[in-house]
């Protein structure tokens, strides 16, 4: 690429050259330095809103009260895993992290559980191990499409299992993918908040599943904070025409959904 007079010559190009996008912006594996702050956070004691209405919803596996298996994909500082074991102290639970630092704290917090370094992106860095109950929590929002990642989290759901999703979702037909950074120094360019349409997912769970519901909670009664949290990008409830929406600093606001699947 070339330029003249500092002037870009070509939409996206900067005045040193480069092209914005190819540059600055990359297609995400889903890893973002600042999940290195749940190293901070006690699994023994975080609690996040959704939890409790994710366990609501893996009652409905016909095997609830047996010996089940659940994989938690994206599991942090074991937070969730912790929080199933407490009440479901025979399943088998296990969870996978990109991050090493936060499988080293998971394992060392929560040694009845198993806690592995895979990404769900990289099929061949997966356990060999299938589950009755897969979840990603919070973390499908950090792709931008889905074949790089849900193909693989869905062949780890064992037959007649469920795989529980949670994140932003769009009821209406238009897929968003953005990144986001703090506009102090030269922060990097975040994923984490790409808001995929229903009909993106049920395009893409269209033979591959056996069937699927999106349940929208109201998120104004799931203890999220009302004010500006400490760090900007961190989720709050925002008012929006519709009703209460999550939203942070960015301006952008987005709404929640639990996708259950059944394989
Ligand atoms: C927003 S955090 C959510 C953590 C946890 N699920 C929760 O709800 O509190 C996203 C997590 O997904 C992990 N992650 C990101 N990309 C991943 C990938 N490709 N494979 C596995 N884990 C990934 C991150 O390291 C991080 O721990």
């Amino acid at each position: 690429m070339t330029t003249s007079d500092n002037t870009p010559d070509a939409p996206g190009a900067t005045s040193a050259g480069t092209s914005l996008w190819e540059h600055d912006w990359r297609h995400t594996e889903g890893a973002r330095s600042i999940d290195l702050r749940y190293l901070q956070r006690d699994p023994h004691t975080t609690q996040r809103p959704y939890f409790a209405p994710v366990l609501r919803l893996a009652a409905g596996h016909k095997r609830f009260d047996e010996k089940l298996r659940l994989l938690d994909v994206g599991c942090a500082n074991g937070a969730f895993a912790r929080y199933v074991l407490e009440r479901r102290p025979r399943w088998d639970v296990s969870g996978i992290d990109v991050l090493p630092e936060l499988v080293d704290a998971a394992s060392a917090a929560l040694p009845q559980a198993s806690f592995s370094v895979a990404s769900i992106c990289e099929p061949r860095s997966l356990p060999s191990l299938q589950a009755d109950i897969v979840t990603a929590l919070t973390v499908p929002s950090h792709f931008d499409t889905l074949d790089v990642w849900l193909p693989h989290l869905l062949r780890m759901v064992a037959a007649d299992g469920m795989a529980i999703l949670y994140g932003p979702m769009n009821p209406s037909p238009v897929d968003l993918v953005c990144r986001l950074r703090h506009a102090e120094g030269d922060g990097e360019w975040l994923p984490g908040w790409n808001v995929l349409s229903q009909q993106t997912y049920d395009s893409f769970l269209t033979g591959r599943a056996r069937s699927w519901d999106f349940h929208y909670p109201s998120v104004a009664d799931m203890g999220y904070p009302t004010g500006d949290p400490a760090d900007d990008l961190s989720s709050r409830l925002v008012s929006a025409q519709d009703g209460p929406r999550l939203g942070n600093a960015s301006g952008l606001t987005y709404r929640m959904a639990f996708l259950e699947i059944h394989v």
